[in-house]
């Protein structure tokens, strides 16, 4: 009798929505039309090191496609090449890529489905360097993935982030406030360009555009002296000064990426109020970007990701993402995501249309 192919996902890095829709189009796909085994891997690297992890049936992945999260759950500290150990207060690091291999060849896999973002993808890009018939899946609500023109749980972000910053809006007018929303996206300001454009805000500031004070003040200033009493400013957390620094909410030792970003936003509503004398506030939509079910989109695209993902298996299309370039999907080496993130161009066709309608970023 023919042996059974066997593939195992993993989710790894930070969650997002539309991560389930993908785990149930890979293990769908790989089930019932090329009749495979289908492992998950519990908690990203983790479960790989630890050897955790639990059968996929047709039946457990079905009904997850507009589940927020991940059913396998995910790690944004682990990784095999630098596993960190904390003894008390004590941290070391190992390396522990063998055993991870080791408990990956147990299972006796045709290959290894990563679904993250460039941290998780990195590590992947290693692990098939050392023999793992790896493919990839882009994740990331910050849309910056090399090699992609769009990833998954982006689109969800944004319309999480419109639907705060409306919210934002009627309180704004009432009270002749500024309001400043600080939005996620890390080094990219994918999420606060594409939210503030969709909601109107009036300065917008990525960490592409370094911004200078004085601009968003005057600004707003004008907008007062036009009988405009209220100005909305989206901010993403890792948007800057000219000159200056982001700003650093926390260090997560054990990560291979320790920065986490945030705060930015309390920052310059202090500095702001300083200057204008114009009462502000600050919110951060933080996490609540991440979280719950993906927009139709998301879910669209994510079907396309993981049906596509189990041809390139098929293919040995192995040391490969899949990714999308205009709307079809494409086969990209995990070797060119590892190249750092992909920003916001400033040609960005969005950005001129924007500054058209009198949005002002910082510059
Ligand atoms: O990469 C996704 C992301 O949500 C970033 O936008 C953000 O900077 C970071 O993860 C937050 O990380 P954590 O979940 O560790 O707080």
């Amino acid at each position: 009798m023919k042996k059974k192919k066997r593939i195992a996902i993993l989710t790894g890095g930070g969650d997002c929505p539309g991560i389930n829709a993908v785990i149930r189009a890979v293990a769908k796909k790989a089930i019932s039309e090329k009749d495979m085994a289908v492992i998950g891997i519990k908690d990203g690297y983790v479960g790989l090191v630890h050897n955790r992890h639990r059968k996929l049936t047709y039946n457990n992945v079905s009904g997850i496609l507009t589940l927020g999260g991940t059913i396998l759950g995910t790690s944004k500290k682990a990784n095999p090449y630098r596993y960190a150990i904390k003894k008390g207060k004590k941290l070391t690091f190992k390396d522990l890529s063998t055993l991870a291999i080791k408990n990956l060849k147990r299972l006796d896999l045709t290959s290894l489905v990563c679904i993250g973002g460039d941290g998780t993808l990195g590590i992947a890009y290693r692990l098939f360097k050392d023999g793992v018939p790896v493919v990839g899946v882009p994740k990331t609500i910050d849309n910056d993935i090399r090699g992609t023109d769009i990833t998954f749980g982006f689109d969800t972000a944004v319309q999480i982030a419109v639907e705060g910053i409306d919210r934002i809006h009627s309180t704004a007018q009432s009270h002749h406030r500024i309001m400043i929303v600080e939005v996620m996206g890390h080094k990219a300001g994918w999420i606060a360009l594409y939210s503030g454009a969709a909601s109107g805000g009036d300065i917008i500031l990525v960490p592409e555009i370094p911004y200078n004070l004085d601009i968003i003040a005057e600004k707003v200033k004008e907008r007062h002296r036009k009988g405009k009493r209220f100005s909305i400013i989206v901010v993403s957390e890792g948007a800057k000064p000219k000159g200056g620094k982001i700003v650093i909410q926390r260090m997560v030792k054990e990560s291979a990426d320790p920065i986490r970003l945030g705060g930015i936003g309390f920052v310059l509503g202090e500095q702001i109020e300083e200057i204008t004398g114009l009462e502000t506030r600050t919110v951060v939509m933080g996490h609540l970007q991440r979280g719950g079910p993906p927009t139709p989109f998301d879910r669209i695209l994510a079907t396309r990701l993981g049906t596509r993902v189990v041809d390139m298996i098929e293919n040995k299309e192995f040391g490969h993402m899949v990714g999308v370039k205009k709307d079809s999907l494409i086969k990209v080496s995990l070797k060119k995501v590892s190249k750092g993130p992909r920003t916001v161009p400033l040609n960005h066709p969005l950005i001129k249309s924007v500054l058209s309608v009198g949005t002002c970023f910082g510059c």
